[in-house]
């Protein structure tokens, strides 16, 4: 046997161990970034076109048997046989795998509307909503949303911030330190329940009530001077009907320019809900009132809790 024929088996060995570790390699890569089989199917692809010239050849090669050409035919086909063989498992483990890291949560989504309302909904779930505090006084709110509340009131400089749904008074403190910060306005803040831990500020008055009470609506009004600006926050009862009663008999308040907040939209939207809530309130309201329009501007941080909650008064 002359050298050249001593060589044959390496050759052929070497390119069968090259197909099967670069299948590998593509595998393992493919694992790493969570298993996509496009990257299995362009392997097979190139794979397949190797076979189909080895293939060719060594039909060719058959002729004039013990051939080079007859040689590297075979170690090619056997190359891409490994080839195919290990792609295939890995295609499979890579699927599951996929599979196993959406189940628990690790992949990530695909457009920017799903990264924003993944993050949404995992910020919502968690417990940090009712661990969010101004001055250390709890308010449940997105921080996003209160950086929205501070622009409008520099720029529109309400005289009057009248807010359903106090709570702690978080959100009424919030709202208190910034008319303090530019100098202009008040609030007014409407809860149902007492609660007697709330935050003392010269500029909040607080009321005691059902805000949909005709009675707490008249001492409401009572204490809004004729000409004053005037801005509204909604976030007492979410139920879809009290919400609407709230934005007919609010909006009334709000001057032109100014807003009315319809707070938690996000409710159904992506959050989970059950029940109809603030969101389909303002479609309904938005549909008997053409004095209103949605800011979608106010919405710029993308994750915000009143997504079309944000009415501006137009006349
Ligand atoms: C989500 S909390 C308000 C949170 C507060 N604005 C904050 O950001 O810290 C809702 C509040 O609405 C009050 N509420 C429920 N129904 C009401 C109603 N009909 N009128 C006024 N307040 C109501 C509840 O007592 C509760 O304190």
């Amino acid at each position: 046997m002359g050298a050249s024929s001593a060589a044959r088996g390496p050759v052929a060995a070497l390119l069968c161990a090259t197909g099967a570790y670069s299948a590998a390699r593509f595998q393992a890569r493919a694992r790493k970034r969570g298993g996509r089989a496009g990257r299995y199917g362009l392997l097979s692809l190139a794979a397949g076109f190797i076979g189909a010239i080895a293939l060719l050849a060594w039909l060719a090669a058959g002729r004039q048997a013990n051939g080079w050409l007859g040689w590297l035919g075979g170690a090619v086909v056997v190359s891409y046989a490994a080839g195919c063989l290990i792609g295939a498992k890995g295609r499979g483990k890579g699927r599951a795998f996929r599979g196993e890291a959406e189940a628990a949560g690790r992949m990530g989504p695909k457009s920017k509307g799903d990264v924003v309302d993944a993050f949404h909904r995992r910020y919502y779930e968690s417990a940090v909503v009712s661990d969010t505090r101004w001055l250390g006084v709890r308010a449940v709110k997105c921080p996003l949303d209160l950086w929205v509340y501070q622009e409008i009131i520099h720029e529109v400089r309400p005289d009057a911030i009248v807010e359903s749904g106090t709570a702690r008074g978080g959100s009424a403190l919030f709202l208190a330190t910034i008319c303090e910060l530019v100098e202009n306005g008040r609030v007014i803040s409407i809860d149902i329940e007492e609660e007697p831990e709330r935050p003392e500020h010269p500029r909040i008055t607080y009321v005691h009530g059902s805000s949909t009470d005709p009675r707490i609506v008249e001492r409401v009004r009572g204490q809004i001077a004729q000409g004053e600006r005037v801005m509204v926050l909604l976030d007492s009862d979410h139920n879809m009907e009290h919400v609407l009663r709230e934005l007919r008999i609010y909006g009334e308040l709000v001057t032109r320019g100014s807003y009315l907040i319809v707070e938690d939209t996000n409710i159904g939207h992506p959050v989970e809900a059950e029940e109809a809530g603030p969101m389909e309130a303002v479609e309904e309201f938005l549909r008997e009132n053409e004095d209103f329009a949605v800011d979608e501007s106010r919405e710029k941080f993308h994750l915000t809790f009143n997504p079309n909650g944000y009415l501006k008064k137009l006349r």
